[in-house]
């Protein structure tokens, strides 16, 4: 693979080392070219593009999400944010036989909140000793009878530990809880079969490694789970009669579709089609492999030059997330934007990632502003 002619697609690099991909990836041509697209058909047809195309894209953006995860069709919704995606999956539960929901501490802050304010939930934040990794047992033995929901992250952002979900929906399955996979740092870098796995959710978004910008999210549920998830909170799109515009007759759609709420934003439905595209062409993976090459040898030259890596040692349990220990990650942050490179903090952490279109120029360069900052 000649990586070099990714570069090319994101005019970014002609001006930049853009290493922040786990924030928000990098916008390629194509997408901006998807965009200019919608934008043709809103002028052009107006609301007949509904019916003629954008209805259409929205199943195409199904297709291709459950392409990259290893799913059908059938088991994926839309949604406009995770947050909006879980908050209707944590809508189907009844929490009063089960009230305990098992997450972890190293999640992202939108998934303990969903979990926070919710009347009779009992939150178990499962204890990270590291700050790295929750080890699987830790997740084994907080689930029980009473657990409705595990719902924890395939990769944290703050470490770029790769959790094993298989094993944790297995002990979720032991004792009836659903498992959730927050799968946001994870989709399109890391290879994913939701079937193999077991994963009865797994939600995701078009931000970061789908290369896909703001406004979208997907969710997909396990084919024999959705008839049994009914979400108290809905919309005219989780209505198999959409079109009727009944308002007395609401009856959910017999596949994910149900889990979706309002009108879709196909701007952002255009944006993350295009990306996943680039995903679908170059494969998971090659991703994967591209990714790891990068990471072990920014995580080289870093731990070389004298820093405090806050990432797993074992390649096969990170990804493409490499964090900085530094009591000032903020000033570096800044110090680096001024070269054009840029990166991004968390807690006392800076934050690296790698993604195929980095070189290991870019990674030398990082490590070379990095120096005033060294322990
Ligand atoms: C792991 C993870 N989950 C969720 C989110 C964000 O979710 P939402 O789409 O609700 O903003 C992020 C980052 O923005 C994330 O890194």
């Amino acid at each position: 693979m000649d990586w070099t002619v990714w570069r090319d697609e994101f005019p970014v690099f002609g001006r930049r080392r853009y290493l922040n991909t786990c924030s928000l990836g990098a916008l390629s041509r194509r997408v901006r070219a998807a965009q200019e697209r919608f934008l043709d058909e809103w002028e052009e047809a107006g609301a007949t593009a509904w019916y003629s195309t954008w209805m259409g894209a929205l199943d195409g953006l199904r297709a291709r999400f459950a392409r990259v995860i290893g799913a059908d069709k059938e088991e994926v919704g839309l949604a406009p944010s995770v947050s909006v995606a879980l908050s209707s999956i944590a809508s189907s539960l009844d929490y009063r036989a089960r009230p305990r929901v098992v997450l972890s501490e190293m999640d992202f802050p939108t998934v303990a909140y969903q979990w926070a304010v919710k009347p009779g939930v009992e939150r178990v934040l499962v204890p990270t000793a590291d700050g790295i990794a929750v080890p699987p047992e830790a997740y084994e033995a907080a689930i029980d009878d009473r657990t409705a929901a595990v719902t924890t992250s395939h990769v944290f952002f703050t470490s770029g530990a790769v959790q094993d979900i298989a094993r944790i929906a297995r002990a979720a399955r032991r004792h009836g809880a659903l498992s959730i996979i927050d799968a946001y740092q994870a989709t399109g870098q890391l290879p994913t079969d939701v079937h193999a796995a077991d994963v009865d959710v797994l939600i995701s978004g078009g931000l970061k490694w789908l290369l896909g910008g703001t406004g979208i999210a997907l969710v997909y549920v396990r084919k024999d789970r959705i008839p049994q998830l009914k979400p108290s909170i809905t919309g005219w799109f989780g209505n198999r009669h959409q079109f009727g515009f009944d308002p007395k007759a609401f009856e959910f759609w017999e596949d994910a579709r149900r889990f979706e709420l309002g009108t879709t934003s196909n701007a952002a439905v255009y944006a993350c089609s295009a990306g996943i595209d680039i995903v679908l062409e170059i494969g998971v993976e090659a991703l994967r492999k591209r990714t790891t090459e990068l990471v072990n040898d920014l995580v080289d030259r870093v731990t070389d030059a004298g820093f405090e890596i806050r990432t797993p040692r074992e390649p096969a349990s990170r990804a493409g997330i490499v964090m900085i220990r530094m009591r000032d990650p903020a000033s570096a942050v800044h110090a680096l934007a001024e070269r054009g490179i840029l990166v991004d903090y968390r807690h006392d952490r800076l934050r690296a990632s790698p993604y195929f279109y980095n070189t290991p120029e870019d990674n030398a360069a990082l490590v070379d502003g990095l120096r005033p900052f060294r322990p």
